[in-house]
């Protein structure tokens, strides 16, 4: 599979979101989007309005990263804003973890499940099977521009043990550059998240291209 590059718009200028995404529609399908409720995580960013006004001004791949307690409630409302992936977190949703999978699916949406750090992956073995994406946090979740974890890197390899399915994405996010994206697609990410990487480079085309 070809590896996906979703630029994290977390580290864009929120004044000009419109431009910010032109500025990386030439050169990848997919954007990300980190939602974040000041619960789950210490930090509070975009919400449903912002998706629905992005939705209307491109045809990106919409790639939600909700970081939100009780994840479920907001299903419906980020899929008729406009996404076409929403990933949840395990650690927010852990009784109602085959609910949310199944709430999305019935939005026709595409699914994913994250874990955090501190998460095994054999905590959702039950669960990689059911979903399009795992998410692995390679940084606490919450912030740009942090170290990348290296120990969070192994973890590709547990979650490519526990599937059966050729074509589930195993995306890394948090602190990725050239070098820590390397380390990623070798163990077999095949989708990279970036945001400091990508937004405060001199060139976007090149941050982008050196990901791949
Ligand atoms: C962090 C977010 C990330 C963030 C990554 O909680 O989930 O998507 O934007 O930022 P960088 O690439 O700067 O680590
Ligand atoms: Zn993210």
């Amino acid at each position: 599979m070809k590896t996906i590059i979703s630029p994290s718009i977390l580290s864009a200028d929120f004044a000009n979101l419109e431009k910010e995404i032109k500025k990386i529609e030439p050169y990848t399908n997919w954007v990300h989007i980190d939602v974040m409720d000041g619960h789950f995580v210490p930090n509070i960013s975009i919400g449903v309005p912002v998706v629905k006004s992005l939705r209307k001004i491109t045809n990106m791949f919409l790639d939600i990263h909700l970081m939100i307690e009780n994840p479920i409630k907001y299903i419906d409302a980020f899929s008729d804003a406009g996404a076409d992936l929403i990933t949840f977190h395990y650690e927010a949703s852990k009784e109602n973890t085959i609910k949310t999978i199944e709430k999305i699916k019935e939005n026709n949406k595409k699914v994913g499940l994250s874990i955090k750090p501190k998460t095994d992956p054999s905590e959702i073995k039950d669960f990689i099977n059911l979903v399009d994406l795992i998410l692995i946090m390679t940084v606490e979740p919450g912030f740009g521009g942090q170290k990348f974890m290296d120990d969070c890197a192994k973890k590709i390899t547990e979650i490519k043990n526990y599937s059966n399915n050729d074509n589930l994405i195993i995306q890394v996010d948090g602190g990725i550059n050239d070098k820590t994206a390397k380390i990623c697609t070798d163990l077999g990410a095949n989708c990279l998240v970036a945001g400091n990487y990508i937004y405060n480079s001199a060139n976007i085309e090149k941050a982008i291209k050196s990901l791949i």
